[in-house]
């Protein structure tokens, strides 16, 4: 049974709970958030312990692992602190919004050899990985193109979006571009994007990005194109089309 310390019990801090509640092999033992109300409630529903200070479940040697699930500025040092207490470690994603800031994390990582994960969850979805296994089994030969559509049916909220600029590189298509690697097991060499703000001001009142365009070369010669938008009116809409020498699925 692995004990297991929550950081973030906001808006996929009790999803990842639920999740955690249905393992045999997990237990939740903490949950710590600067909120205190917010930690009590969500270790209120699981029998864990509450607070605001992770050093605390840190020092707690049953803990094994930290979910991370706080807003992305804050991942770096919780994991760097996780990570120095030998915890293994699930951070969402992103890790940081600056790649030095990254970099300096996986060597503190690399340096305690702590497991760690971060949470592209479509990897682990049915029709993702049928898509990725018929990709490596051959079944459309090469690669030539492919073409994900990822669109959210609504723009977050305005202190969200203040927060994190640019959010729909950071916080949506960063699944695509995660999708994107993993399918073709490649890496991209060119990158072209376009962005617009087709919503109003009212609903887009930073103006930051709501639709974008993005067309990439890889380096096994693939195209790739992915499409988004914060307004889907007819839901949560992600499409992923691979077409090769042999067919397209
Ligand atoms: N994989 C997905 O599909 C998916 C979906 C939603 C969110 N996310 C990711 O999950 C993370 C959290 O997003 P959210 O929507 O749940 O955010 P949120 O704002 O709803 O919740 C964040 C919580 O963290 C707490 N917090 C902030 N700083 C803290 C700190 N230093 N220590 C402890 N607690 C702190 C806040 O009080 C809040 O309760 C983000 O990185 C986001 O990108 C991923």
């Amino acid at each position: 049974m692995i004990d297991c310390c929550l950081v973030g019990a906001g808006f996929i801090g009790p999803v990842h709970a639920a999740n955690l509640a249905t393992h045999p092999r997990a237990r939740l033992t903490w949950v710590i958030d600067l909120d205190l109300r917010a930690a009590e409630t969500l270790a209120g529903k699981h029998g864990a312990h509450a607070g605001r200070d992770l050093g605390e479940a840190l020092a707690d040697e049953a803990v094994g692992a930290v979910i991370v699930c706080t807003p992305p500025r804050t991942h770096a040092p919780i994991i760097e602190a996780a990570a120095r207490a030998g915890k293994a470690i699930f951070c969402e994603k992103p890790i940081d919004l600056d790649l030095a800031r990254v970099g300096a994390c996986a060597d503190v990582l690399a340096q305690t050899r702590v497991p760690f994960c971060v949470g592209f969850n479509r990897r682990f979805d049915p029709t993702h990985r049928a898509l990725h296994d018929a990709i490596r089994s051959g079944e459309i030969g090469r690669p030539e193109m492919l073409i994900l559509s990822s669109r959210d049916p609504e723009i977050s909220p305005p202190d969200y979006v203040a927060a994190m600029p640019d959010g729909i590189f950071y916080d949506t298509m960063i699944h695509d571009f995660d999708m994107l690697r993993w399918l073709l097991d490649d890496e991209p060499v060119e990158i072209y994007a376009r962005t617009a703000c087709m919503l109003d001001a009212t609903e887009n009142p930073h103006r930051d990005p709501d639709t974008a365009m993005v067309v990439l070369r890889m380096a096994k010669g693939a195209l790739v194109h992915v499409n988004s938008s914060f307004r889907a009116v007819y839901g949560y809409d992600q499409r992923i089309e691979a077409f090769g020498e042999k067919g397209m699925l």
